[in-house]
């Protein structure tokens, strides 16, 4: 299939939050750096009634809130205004959205990129009138944030619905984190340096910890998120997919098929957690009022205005059924209101098989991949503690330490939306999350959920500022091993 780059990207939901705080301002970085294909054109689409200068002037509200001063031109913020078209249609609109149509037609010049940003529910409906509109056909591609449904049933219903008017290759399911750097050089890590790939097995590694911990609360998102959760919100795309890169094969080529290939067959290895082992290899909970920093903060319920059963903080014990991965758990861990914001691997190789220094304490050697708030990666040593060393040799962990942040002070840090709107325009599907991927995490997640409520589960709660409950050090500490902090 021969794809060029799109001459027009329409976006549903342009008036939404995240179009606010991360479309507009990535669509503005890449217009800034020349990177938007030439005669790009881009059409957004909301309920709010807006004239074309009322929208101008939200995209420049956007930017001038999202970029920093430093970054912000006034040159390039009018370029941008000018691909820029806004018209309003409710999706339950049959006239408005006809209209739509009519203006997609008209602005249409050659390969168009739909981007649904709205709720889920909707996009099986806007594919379908999309369809019928004839606007499917060759040249077409549909975006799709997550998440896509609530669980398995629910995204295969999604998942069909938008497979019978779009095939599978013009589909991009987003999950913004694989088009994050620290993401893309856990890669370059991986497959770009010998050094590492001997070690990287049950032979030589312990235990791997994956963390996605948030400082934030539930930031006016209350209504999705309590219906949501930490395990749908996060695990079952951002922390599963870093999960498949950390644990994948070494795939052929770094193009859609062979990554993605690689990446499914972790997730049919993952072991699915048995109602007997719910209690000891999973965790739930939710946080109360407490402080961050020094500030306070108040509780979920308080923040969401009612009570509340959903999990604001998972905890997991995972298994890969592999000969990679045979016996070495995987610890995932994330939630909101944790003392610091940290997306970090942390690989524990194995102890040395025989001392000999005695009884000196030596600490297992661990690779650290730090991905956010700043890019580092961090080797952990063992070096002899300086002294006589009279009564034996004392060791101290020591950290080589690679700060990317500050290696390539000078280059722009991009927003994860660069990277996934030129990717989407030119045709180039490997960052983006294939049907069977989304199908097979849910089904593991759903298992999860069966358990907790077999087990008659209720998330635990955690002082905002915390690590989580008590239970989620009990989690890891039965295994002789104890979170990264
Ligand atoms: C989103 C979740 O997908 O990812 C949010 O819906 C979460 O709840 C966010 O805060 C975290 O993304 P990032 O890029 O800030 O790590």
């Amino acid at each position: 299939m021969t794809t060029h780059a799109a001459q027009l990207l329409v976006i549903f939901g342009v008036t939404g939050d995240l179009a606010q705080r991360m479309l507009l301002p990535s669509l503005y970085g890449l217009q800034r750096d020349g990177l938007l294909p030439a005669g790009l054109v881009v059409l957004g689409t909301g309920r709010t009634t807006l004239d074309g200068a009322a929208f101008a002037q939200l995209v420049r509200e956007a930017i001038e809130r999202r970029v920093p001063s430093n970054e912000r031109d006034p040159v390039h913020i009018d370029a941008l205004c000018a691909r820029l078209n806004y018209q309003a249609a409710g999706l339950d609109h049959a006239e408005q959205l006809g209209a739509l149509y009519e203006r997609i037609r008209e602005l249409r010049r050659g390969d168009v990129v739909f981007h649904l940003s709205t709720a889920p529910r909707w996009y099986s409906t806007i594919c379908r009138a999309l369809g019928q509109a004839g606007l499917s056909g060759t040249g077409t591609r549909v975006m799709l944030e997550k998440p896509i449904g609530h669980d398995l049933a629910t995204a295969v219903e999604i998942n069909t619905g938008v497979g019978q008017i779009f095939d599978e290759e013009r589909i991009y399911r987003v999950d913004h984190y694989l088009g994050k750097e620290g993401v893309q050089n856990l890669l370059a890590l991986r497959f770009g340096n010998a050094l590492f790939e001997p070690l990287w097995n049950a032979r030589h590694i312990a235990q791997v910890q994956i963390t996605v911990a948030e400082t934030v609360g539930v930031e006016g998102r209350g209504d999705y998120y309590d219906e949501s959760g930490a395990m749908r919100d996060m695990v079952q795309n951002h922390l599963l997919q870093l999960l498949c890169l950390t644990a994948m094969e070494p795939p052929s080529d770094f193009d859609p098929a062979a990554v993605r290939n690689e990446k499914i067959k972790v997730l049919r290895s993952l072991r699915p957690i048995a109602d007997d082992d719910i209690g000891s290899h999973s965790v739930a909970g939710q946080y109360t009022a407490g402080a961050i920093d020094g500030v306070a903060v108040p509780g979920y319920r308080d923040e969401l205005g009612r009570a509340s059963h959903t999990e604001t903080f998972v905890a997991l014990r995972a298994h890969i059924d592999n000969w990679r991965w045979s016996g070495v758990p995987f610890y995932l861990r994330t939630g909101k209101r944790m003392p610091r914001r940290a997306t970090e691997i942390y690989l524990q190789f194995r102890a040395v098989p025989h001392s000999i220094f005695g009884g000196a304490l030596i600490e297992p050697n661990a690779l650290v991949i730090q991905l956010q708030p700043e890019e580092r990666i961090s080797l952990m040593l063992m070096s002899k503690t300086p002294g006589l060393d009279r009564s034996g040799l004392k060791f101290t962990q020591v950290a080589l330490d690679l700060d990317l942040h500050e290696t390539f002070e000078t280059v722009r840090k991009r927003l994860a939306y660069e990277r996934l709107y030129l990717d989407a325009l030119e045709g180039n599907g490997t960052l983006f999350v294939r049907r069977d991927e989304t199908e097979v995490a849910w089904q593991w997640v759903d298992g999860i959920f069966a358990g907790w409520k077999k087990a008659g589960v209720a998330p635990k709660s955690y002082p905002a500022g915390t690590w989580g409950p008590a239970s989620a050090v009990g989690l890891i500490e039965r295994n002789g091993f104890s979170w990264r902090e």
